[in-house]
């Protein structure tokens, strides 16, 4: 067995290391070049069935620790997805394809869900976009008979693994991950980003997001995330793949250890490109052999055992 070896349900990691949802996820030519980076899994951007411009921009800002983002869930709608998803048939057999979908009804989910779902190998249902409009994102991901609705409605509507992606903006997270676990989810995403937040700028007093709220991300939210993935860990029993803040190969370690079987790079590839999975992937490897482990995944959960 290849030592960076995982699995999230039924789909098989040739590592661990997923595109998070979000960066160069839109189209064909972005994800086959991150694949051919490296990574172990692409995750899209959040589509839904209408094309939304999001919010105008600045959208995305570096700050310290990470970054503060109100993209507004853009995207080009369900239709033009397909087209880019379609071209993507030969990379889906060295790293598999999972479609990140949002909306504000169980019909939008299913719809979006059903038009891809020959084309895709699972699904991350965006319940947690802390700063959607109109009942989508965090709106529903706050709430866990919400939460429930919607997974319940895709995994009765669809066949491929649906995993659902969480926001850490609530009182207990445990009890959002628990009612996605009763719905039928096979694997939850930890975490979505932190706030919203705000940040001004100090010459013209300006929200430097034209949106003004935004959510963080980066290193800065990593002890977040590895607290919910923790918790998570502890309270469900579905495979948890962990995102927040992972620059290099002692980031992956932690999450790891406090639960995680996969992970996402999102924000690290805007400081260090998409050669981070390459990277990440050697130094888990050197790691790995140096300590006398033959798989990665007996490293899963490790620090529940103190
Ligand atoms: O603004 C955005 O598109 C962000 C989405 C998310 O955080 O899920």
């Amino acid at each position: 067995m290849n030592i960076l070896e995982t699995e999230i349900s039924q789909i098989k990691l040739k590592n661990p290391l997923m595109l998070a949802a979000g960066i160069l996820g839109t189209t064909a030519s972005s994800m086959k070049m991150v694949v051919n980076n490296g990574a172990g899994a692409i995750v899209t951007k959040s589509f839904t069935q209408e094309a939304s411009s999001g919010y105008k921009n600045p959208t995305v800002v570096k700050i310290e620790g990470g970054v503060i983002n109100s993209v507004g869930l853009s995207n080009p709608g369900v239709e033009a997805e397909y087209e880019e998803l379609l071209k993507l048939e030969n990379t889906r057999k060295d790293a598999p394809l999972i479609a990140s979908i949002y909306g504000n009804s169980e019909d939008v989910f299913i719809k979006t869900a059903q038009k891809v779902e020959d084309i895709v190998d699972a699904f991350e249902l965006n319940v947690s976009c802390p700063h959607a409009k109109n009942g989508c994102g965090a709106n529903i991901g706050e709430n866990s008979k919400l939460t429930y609705d919607i997974v319940s409605s895709v995994k009765e509507n669809v066949n491929k693994p649906v995993i659902v992606k969480l926001t850490p903006n609530v009182t207990d997270i445990t009890e959002i991950a628990c009612s996605a676990q009763d719905a039928g989810a096979d694997a939850l995403t930890l975490i979505n980003s932190v706030g919203p937040g705000l940040r001004i700028d100090i010459k013209t007093g300006r929200p430097i997001l034209n949106n003004k709220f935004g959510g963080l991300a980066g290193p800065m939210i990593k002890p977040i995330a590895l607290r919910c993935v923790y918790q998570v860990y502890e309270n469900t029993s579905i495979p948890i793949i962990g995102v927040g803040g992972i620059r290099n190969y002692k980031d992956a370690l932690e999450f790891i250890y406090a639960g995680a079987s996969a992970l996402q790079i999102g924000t690290s590839i805007m400081y260090n490109g998409p050669e981070i999975f390459n990277q990440i992937n050697q130094d888990l490897i050197d790691f790995l052999k140096n300590e006398g482990y033959n798989n990665i995944k007996e490293l899963i959960g490790k620090a529940h055992k103190f």
